[in-house]
């Protein structure tokens, strides 16, 4: 690209350093410092350590929030921990949900690399509790009042929450304007740290203070940590029960996999073909500005959406389908697939009563242009939607160069400040430093 076609996102340029390479994450300058910058104590772990092999528990061994018992007696404990998870993008869509945060269908997803939340909660006993939330070192009420709701809302689960005081920071790499919501990422990264403290109260109080600690990077290991990660940060935001895994991931029951349920979600690792495992994301951030009507509304309306039930039967229909596309690497199939989910999407809400519309004319200017790109060259590059206007443009590594191309010569002028993401398949969530 030329210099003078990079462009400054609200002050933060965008994360592409030539016209062929889009690097999986975002440029240092993106965010004015480096990961490991904002998060001095941040450790880079290992791949495998970071990926391990068991994620997902037969069903026998899953334990409901509900089961553990109180503790006796609370241990009067000060510190912190502190976690990274990742933004997430569907391709089997949920939309709908009933009873507490349960998906009225399956859905299927795989975790971003580049873009991520990190929390780090600092906890003292306090009589009472309470909850200081802060995003960027910023205090956000809308976000204070959505933690403290949901914090609330599972003390029965931690009932230990009322005896401690909590200090909750959090950033995201990407730009808090973007559009790219942060509820999957934040919820999972603050669902982590809450799994942490109570293990971390547990073994303390049943073996007394001298016990030894696991690391936190144990925790990615420890299956039923996960899990119940799952469940909690379901409870914040529903698409935040699959950010607690990294690659493909799926939440809500289905009989193609037994072991699914709507409580949590799980990691699909086996079967995956090759050329999904590192698959590319470009994010273009067709518009920034506030939603019209932010996903919990939407998933309100439809209860009342007439077409609702076949929605949910085509959803529930496409999960094997598409978990068979993973696993064969059958790219025309996939766009296919994919495609009809956003626009299928887009079409409820559209459908709804009253209905609304996310999409902007860019959206379909940019889809236009992805169609005639395709019928010429031939090459898989396929878009999907989530709640807004931006488009994610879905290809495998191989045609990087190709599809960068694109985005500077065709796509790039649709996107607000000509700004986009350059993201792919990532590896879940870590732990930041045992600061416990
Ligand atoms: C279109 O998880 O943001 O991105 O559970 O109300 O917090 P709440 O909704 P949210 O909905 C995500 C909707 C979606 C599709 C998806 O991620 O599966």
């Amino acid at each position: 690209m030329k210099s003078e076609k990079k462009k400054e996102i609200d002050g933060l340029t965008d994360g592409v350093s030539d016209s062929t390479k889009c690097a999986a994450g975002l440029s240092p300058q993106s965010q004015g410092l480096p990961l490991s910058d904002r998060f001095p104590q941040s450790q880079g772990l290992p791949l495998s350590d970071r990926f391990p092999q068991s994620q997902s528990l037969p069903l026998s061994q899953s334990l409901p929030l509900s089961d553990r018992l109180p503790l006796k007696e609370t241990p009067a404990l000060e510190g912190s921990v502190a976690w990274e998870a990742p933004s997430n993008i569907a391709l089997i869509k949920y939309w709908g949900k009933y009873g507490q945060q349960m998906p009225a269908n399956p859905s299927i997803s795989f975790s971003l690399k580049a873009c991520v939340s990190q929390t780090k909660v600092h906890f003292k006993p306090q009589s009472g509790g309470g909850v200081r939330f802060s995003l960027s070192g910023q205090q956000n009420p809308d976000f204070q009042t959505r933690i403290e709701k949901f914090l609330n809302s599972v003390e029965l689960h931690y009932p230990w929450l009322r005896e401690y005081a909590l200090d909750i920071a959090s950033t995201n790499s990407f730009p808090h304007s973007s559009g790219i919501a942060s509820s999957a990422s934040g919820f999972a990264a603050l669902a982590l740290c809450v799994e942490q403290i109570d293990q971390h109260l547990r073994l303390t109080a049943e073996q007394g203070s001298a016990v030894h600690h696991p690391e936190p990077s144990a925790h990615l290991a420890d299956a039923h940590f996960l899990n119940r990660a799952s469940q909690l940060a379901r409870l914040g935001s529903g698409s935040a029960c699959r950010s607690v895994y990294g690659g493909w991931v799926q939440w809500g029951m289905h009989p193609a996999t037994p072991e699914s349920r709507n409580e949590y979600a799980i990691a699909h690792q086996s079967a995956i073909h090759p050329v999904f495992t590192d698959y590319r994301d470009t994010i273009l951030l067709i518009h920034k500005g506030v939603k019209q009507t932010g996903s919990t509304a939407g998933h309100k309306l439809m209860e009342g959406n007439p077409y609702a039930d076949a929605r949910y039967r085509q959803a529930n229909e496409r999960i094997p389908r598409l978990l068979s596309i993973l696993a064969s690497g059958d790219l025309t199939e996939f766009g296919l697939l994919v495609e009809s989910e956003a626009l299928t999407l887009h079409a409820l809400m559209m459908a709804s009563e009253p209905s609304f519309m996310l999409m902007m004319p860019n959206t379909l200017a940019a889809i236009r242009e992805i169609q005639a790109f395709r019928k010429q060259n031939g090459l898989p590059v396929h878009y999907t939607l989530d709640a807004g206007a931006n488009l994610h443009l879905l290809y495998p590594a191989q045609h990087e160069t190709e599809v960068m191309l694109l985005i500077n010569n065709s796509l790039m002028q649709y996107c607000e400040n000509q700004a986009y993401i350059c993201d792919s398949v990532g590896t879940g969530p870590r732990p930041i430093n045992p600061l416990v």
